[in-house]
């Protein structure tokens, strides 16, 4: 830090986005709100914190947002909030509360913002970080499940990432499907006990699955051996995932299957997807989703299935660096004062453009005509529009075209006119 900086600094694991890179996140909301209401899904907010407990029901207590990185604090009223690490929850608990389910189904939702979880910052990893993400509830697929993947994968297209997809299924909670599934896991991991890394073992009686993501070495040697869900489904979730592979075959995009996409959350049911993108080392996750037929009911809800994901805005930027959609201040018109007795007008005639929907900057530093024309520069403006003692006598500007070099002088009525691209 500076010397004539301040002593503070942003908290531990956030950051500030700053231009040009805010100009690319808001690009990103753009293309969010393109993409996503031109397959009818609408936008919702949610607050940024919730009662724990609906994190606790429906994210799980066995899974690592819940366990260990959540914000969770006390009110004044004595009420524990949780900042929210995830949207997934606060969307079901909003379209039951509002009883949205009544209306015609699916909801389908889409939300941008702020997420907040206590990991251990690295690249592509931070304690407050942006999600994009949508939500289809109500509809037990399995076509929106191929809809809602192939709106991951071309937003990300858009926003300048190739992705991998990866798509898995785990099946639902029955005794024929992942229950019993579960059971032959746990069996394996007991026999392999003494191969499995000392950290993991913890898991095997607690969320067997997640032993698919340990990056311990040996871990990862036994779990190349374990039986795998797909091997395990019952007939129906087979041929549901079977259907999404053939829907999203039909359209042409690319997935792999990968019967170790076990995702992070405990509500998954069925489908589970991943999307992954190079160059951001091993934060390399862009995005998750999946089904989660049975959220609505931890929550104290009907039956209500749904599918969703969330992207990662701070690493799609990353990964997309320059490649992304950008978006850049709107500055048609720099309207030069040249002397004290212009700056009134070269104001009015500033504001004037800009509500007639033209981009207008003036200066405000009492910087000379040299100084102002830099200046006109810096803001992108494809015209300058000079108003000195003449033009002021006149009722007229100076209107230069930045990019061909060509001035002409045209009464102030018709600088709106000429200016309109
Ligand atoms: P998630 O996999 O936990 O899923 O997060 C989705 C994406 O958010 C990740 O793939 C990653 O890009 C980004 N992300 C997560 N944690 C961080 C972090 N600490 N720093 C930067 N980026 C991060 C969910 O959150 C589910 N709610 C997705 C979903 C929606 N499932 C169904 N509907």
């Amino acid at each position: 830090m500076s010397e004539e900086g301040s002593s503070f600094r942003a908290p531990k694991g956030t950051r500030d986005i700053l231009p040009p890179e805010s100009w690319r996140l808001e690009a990103l909301y753009d293309l969010a709100r393109s993409t996503f209401a031109a397959a009818g899904y609408a936008p919702i907010e949610t607050p940024a914190f919730e009662h724990t407990e609906v994190f606790a029901r429906g994210v799980g207590e066995t899974s690592e947002v819940v366990n260990k990185q959540m914000y969770t604090f006390p009110d004044k009223g004595g009420r524990s909030l949780t900042l929210r690490p995830e949207n997934t929850a606060p969307v079901v608990r909003a379209v039951l509360e509002h009883n949205l389910h009544r209306g015609p189904l699916p909801v389908k939702l889409y939300y941008a913002g702020p997420q907040f979880r206590q990991e251990r910052p690295q690249k592509g990893r931070y304690r407050e970080f942006f999600q994009i993400g949508i939500e289809a509830i109500g509809a037990p697929g399995p076509t929106i499940d191929a809809e809602v993947i192939e709106l991951g994968h071309r937003f990300l297209r858009g926003a300048g990432v190739e992705p991998r997809l990866k798509v898995n299924s785990i099946g639902h909670p029955t005794d024929d499907c992942r229950l019993g599934y579960n059971r032959a896991l746990v069996d394996y991991l007991r026999a392999n006990v003494d191969d499995v890394a000392s950290g993991d073992r913890g898991r095997i009686e607690t969320n067997p699955l997640r032993t698919f993501d340990s990056k311990e070495e040996r871990t990862r040697e036994v779990m190349s051996g374990a039986p795998l869900i797909t091997e395990h489904l019952c007939p129906d979730c087979k041929a549901h995932f079977e259907r999404v592979q053939e829907l999203l075959r039909a359209v042409g995009v690319p997935f792999d299957v990968d019967p170790r996409i076990v995702r992070g959350l405990d509500y998954y049911t069925r489908t589970a997807f991943e999307l992954t993108a190079g160059g951001l080392g091993s934060q390399d996750a862009v995005g998750g989703g999946g089904r989660y037929d049975g959220l609505a009911q931890s929550l104290g809800g009907e039956y209500l299935p749904g599918i969703g994901f969330a992207l990662g805005v701070d690493r799609i930027l990353l990964a997309a660096g320059d490649e992304g959609p950008s978006r850049r201040s709107q500055v048609d018109v720099y309207v030069v004062a040249a002397g004290e007795d212009a700056a009134g007008p070269a104001f009015a005639l500033a504001c004037r453009l800009r509500a007639g929907g033209i981009g207008a900057e003036i200066d405000h530093m009492a910087r000379g005509m040299k100084g102002q024309m830099k200046d006109a520069d810096r803001s992108g403006a494809r015209w300058a529009a000079i108003i000195g003692p003449d033009e002021l006598a006149a009722g007229e500007v100076t209107l230069k075209d930045l990019k061909e070099g060509l001035q002409e002088r045209v009464a102030v009525d018709d600088v709106e006119g000429r200016t309109r691209s």
